[in-house]
């Protein structure tokens, strides 16, 4: 089969990173978007999102001849597969998803596509939307366009590796002709060994989400037992290691942290329970997840002020915005209710991040976003730490001890022996462990 041109819908965190990768598995790729501004900066070497390594891989695929960015949707008439990555947010709280900007690109494409194109989900959309866009292609066309559904399984801060390197490929389509041409664009890594699933359109799509509410539920899962561990004494760590050996269960995804955020987990599991309770068969785990993962931000509230004590009028250090290390996004970043909890209660908040400060100041008015840790730190009442930062690992507890006013640190990534912590003169707090106080030591009084 001859290589085939693809045109990527929408380039966003899904869209650039799909391109690019495309492009530099020796796919012929043009990116469109119709925002000039976000074309332009990409053009000029300016990712208008953070992912490690993208800028350099963009530039690559453009010099190669194989990637180029376009505001013209007249250049699909050169596309044989024309791939939506449009963004998919969620509608409102009940978890209907969006689909304005799905539906504004079939409007867009519809009369520029290629004879024999075929049109495909990259984007997670909701099951049985396949068939909808195939419905609307034919109404506005008059005919019978190709749909099929290739969801990604892309993380943000790891985007690239993970599109390299899949652990799977993922073709929902109604024929094998179709599958086959869009297997084609992934021929390197099908050579490299990684396994194809090709089903149906709406397999395919149920897929993704259930992959997706599968996860967040390990994670919730995860933070529900750290609670319970550090109720009855023993080592979340532990917990995670002893369960994470039966390979049935797997060792990934059982860190406990402050809840899941990010784009997608709280989206999807919404969407999904959305659509099952629509279909008649709602889903009791993935809305217990649900409930659970919204209840943590005020337990994680209630566990500073337990450590710490009433933080009306303290000075707190926050280590950590963004919603997991190794991105600025702040999408349903769990730092966001505790921090606006925080404020409420009368603190005074001076926060560092690595890359999500300026995304997150507007987000929470009050906050005093710093550019170094120090700078935070500096005579701070505590220090809170929200994401797993390796700059923040790295930190030692004669850091704290230095630079903190009183050194009380409530760590909720876990980033610390407890024991060293103690040892070397913190009040150390953290999830699923035991509190470790300094040996002799009296207890910090603030205020
Ligand atoms: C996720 C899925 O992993 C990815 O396959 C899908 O395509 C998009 O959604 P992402 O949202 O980028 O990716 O983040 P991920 O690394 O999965 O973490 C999701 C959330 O779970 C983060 O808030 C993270 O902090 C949290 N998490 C993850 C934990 O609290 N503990 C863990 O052990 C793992």
């Amino acid at each position: 089969m001859q290589n085939e041109t693809l045109a990527v819908i929408g380039t966003g965190y899904v869209g650039l990173v799909t391109a690019a990768c495309l492009a530099d598995l020796g796919n012929q790729v043009i990116g469109i978007d119709r925002d000039h501004n976000k074309i332009a900066r990409i053009m000029r070497g300016d990712m208008p999102i953070y992912e490690p390594g993208l800028g350099e891989l963009v530039a690559r695929a453009i010099a190669s001849g194989r990637l180029r960015f376009t505001t013209d949707l007249s250049a699909l008439r050169s596309a044989d597969l024309v791939m939506l990555a449009v963004g998919t947010p969620s509608a409102g709280v009940d978890g209907a998803v969006d689909l304005s900007q799905v539906w504004s690109a079939i409007d867009d494409i519809a009369p520029n596509l290629a004879q024999d194109a075929i049109v495909i989900g990259k984007s997670t959309l909701p099951i049985g939307t396949g068939r909808k866009i195939a419905q609307r292609l034919q109404q506005l066309t008059g005919c019978s366009i190709q749909v099929a559904s290739n969801p990604e399984f892309l993380r943000e801060g790891q985007a690239i590796g993970d599109f390299m390197q899949p652990d799977r490929i993922i073709i929902g389509a109604d024929s094998p002709g179709v599958s086959a041409r869009i297997e084609n664009l992934y021929r390197a890594q099908i050579t490299a060994g990684t396994p194809v699933l090709s089903t149906t359109l709406e397999s395919s799509e149920l897929i993704k989400y259930a992959a997706n509410a599968f996860l967040a539920t390990k994670v919730a899962f995860i933070n529900e037992i750290s609670d319970l561990a550090e109720a009855v004494g023993a080592d979340i760590g532990a917990i995670s290691a002893g369960i994470g050996m039966d390979p049935r269960i797997g060792n990934r995804f059982l860190q406990p942290g402050p809840g899941y955020g990010g784009s997608c987990f709280p989206k999807d599991t919404l969407a999904l329970a959305y659509a099952a309770r629509e279909m008649g068969q709602p889903t009791q785990i993935v809305e217990a997840t649900i409930r659970a993962n919204l209840a943590r931000g005020d337990k994680m509230l209630q566990k500073i002020i337990r450590a710490i004590g009433p933080v009306a009028g303290k000075n707190l250090a926050v280590l950590g915005l963004a919603f997991k290390a190794g991105t600025d996004d702040m999408r349903d970043a769990p730092a966001l209710p505790i921090l606006r909890g925080l404020l409420a209660a009368g603190a005074k908040l001076r926060a560092y991040d690595p890359k999500a400060g300026a995304v997150a100041a507007p987000l929470l008015p009050g906050l005093a976003v710093v550019d170094t840790a120090a700078q935070a730190l500096g005579n701070a009442d505590a220090a809170i730490i929200l994401t797993e930062w390796q700059e923040f690992r790295d930190l030692t507890p004669a850091d704290f001890v230095r630079q903190l006013q009183y050194p009380v640190v409530v760590d909720l990534r876990n980033l610390y022996a407890p024991a060293a912590m103690a040892n070397g003169g913190v009040h150390y707090h953290s999830l699923g462990r035991t509190p470790c106080l300094p040996p002799a030591t009296k207890a910090v009084r603030h205020g």
